[in-house]
């Protein structure tokens, strides 16, 4: 009936997030609000550790990609869970610093960390530095040698994958500011300069395709390119690159019409491709990474906002308009994603009305949900919005100086506040 397993209605015929209420959730603290599932975030964690274990005879690892809502609260569970970690910014790195996450599990990326952020990372004993370009590299060089250290590092390399997705989210192709092309040579050129290299270790090739990919297909393709570039590097060079890092991107379902795979779906194929790619070419096999981000936490992720006005523009449309908006959520003004959602408080009732979901900010393209069905919406309704885990907190701004919403997560009826709501005065704390 929903999109996310642990939805449903509950006696009060009000929406249930696990255990909890939703209703008596945005009563006690306020909308709008992001609610967490506990339990199925670290279940989705289990899931791709157990794939990983299953089909790859635990010779890898998984690393949350953090960019998908980076906070403590992630932080931790993903250690807990005994998952690594993707960073992508000297404030990705510090909040796992401050979660005490175990250096050594984290994956440092990015297309042009700063010399800041890159020392922060030597310093810090962060495990691998997934080098995107050759400037980088001989930055890289210098401050693990000013440091007295030897980094591993990893190059990011584009497989010339064509994923089928939004193009904003493609990354595999020749076309990207991402990492350095199989195709035109560039990466074998940079494998061999890091060779050569004293204050680096070049231990893994990376790379990671898209986001929201259905498809099996391209990341089988993407698991055979790598993998035998890895052989190629050996045959020519006679070096051994010992990991592979096969990046994120798995699907997931916003709404009716999207059809995800079990994880297990995309790690055994993928697992194959690379054993019998290492089969084939004589190399023996790398110990893995997937990095997966949004299949992790954004099935876990509930919005409630409060309805406010509604405007019913005869022959027209009707828009209901809600408490937050693009500064909660921007993915509908970014890549006209699709979100489902329900009226918490009549959740047991027919959607019989179709409207369109707006927010608060003063842009006209500031919408939720474009023409959805959905129950009579009245002021003061709370109102639902699926699947909001991934790249919403993480994305949002305060636009229109609209403070953050506060983050609950709920635990097996349990609920506490992870993320406290900004106020006017957060608002004003750089202010002179
Ligand atoms: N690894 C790397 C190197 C990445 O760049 C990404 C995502 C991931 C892993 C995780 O991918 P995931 O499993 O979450 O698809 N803001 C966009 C998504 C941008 C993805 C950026 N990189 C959105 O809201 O759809």
């Amino acid at each position: 009936m929903f999109v996310s397993e642990n939805l449903g209605v509950g006696e009060k015929g009000h929406l249930t997030i696990g255990k909890n209420d939703a209703v008596d959730l945005a009563g006690e603290f306020g909308t709008p609000l992001f609610v967490f599932d506990e339990e199925l975030i670290r279940k989705n964690c289990r899931a791709y550790k157990n794939a990983m274990d299953l089909h790859y005879d635990g010779k890898g690892l998984i690393l949350y990609a953090n960019k998908a809502f980076c906070s403590l609260f992630t932080c931790r569970i993903a250690k807990e869970e005994g998952l690594g970690l993707d960073v992508v910014s000297g404030g990705e790195l510090y909040t796992a610093i401050k979660a005490d996450f175990p250096m050594e599990k984290i994956c440092f990326h990015g297309n042009n960390k700063t010399s800041e952020e890159l020392t922060m990372a030597v310093e810090n004993n962060v495990g691998h530095i997934v080098v995107d370009n050759v400037y980088e590299l001989e930055l890289l060089d210098k401050i693990a040698e000013n440091a007295g250290k030897i980094q591993k590092i990893m190059f990011r390399i584009k497989p010339g994958i064509d994923a089928h997705t939004h193009s904003f989210v493609q990354t595999g192709q020749i076309d990207s500011k991402f990492g350095v092309a199989l195709e035109n040579g560039e990466a074998f050129e940079i494998v061999e300069k890091a060779i050569a290299m004293k204050n680096v270790k070049l231990t893994g090739v990376h790379c990671h395709i898209g986001s929201q990919i259905f498809d099996i297909d391209p990341f089988v393709k993407a698991a055979e390119v790598m993998t035998g570039f890895i052989a190629d590097v050996y045959d020519k060079l006679g070096y051994k690159i010992e990991e592979l890092n096969l990046g994120g991107g798995f699907g997931i379902k916003y709404t009716e019409n999207d059809d995800p795979l079990a994880y297990d779906a995309y790690m055994k194929p993928v697992s194959e491709a690379v054993k019998e790619t290492c089969h084939k070419r004589g190399i023996e096999q790398p110990f893995i990474y997937m990095e997966p981000g949004r299949s992790i936490v954004a099935s876990a992720g509930v919005t409630l906002y409060t309805v406010g006005a509604v405007k019913d523009i005869k022959n027209v449309r009707k828009y209901v308009s809600v408490d937050g908006g693009m500064c909660d959520n921007p993915r509908y003004i970014m890549y006209q994603s699709e979100y489902e959602a329900v009226i918490a408080n009549k959740a047991a009732m027919p959607k019989n009305d179709k409207v369109t979901i707006a927010g608060k900010c003063c842009e006209s393209g500031d919408i939720l949900i474009k023409d959805t069905m959905l129950q009579t919406a009245q002021v003061g309704d709370i109102l639902a919005v699926f699947a909001t885990g991934a790249y919403n907190y993480s994305m949002s701004s305060n636009y229109n100086r609209i403070p953050r919403p506060a983050v609950v997560a709920v635990n097996n009826g349990q609920a506490r506040v992870v993320i406290k709501r900004e106020t006017y005065e957060d608002l004003l704390k750089n202010d002179i």
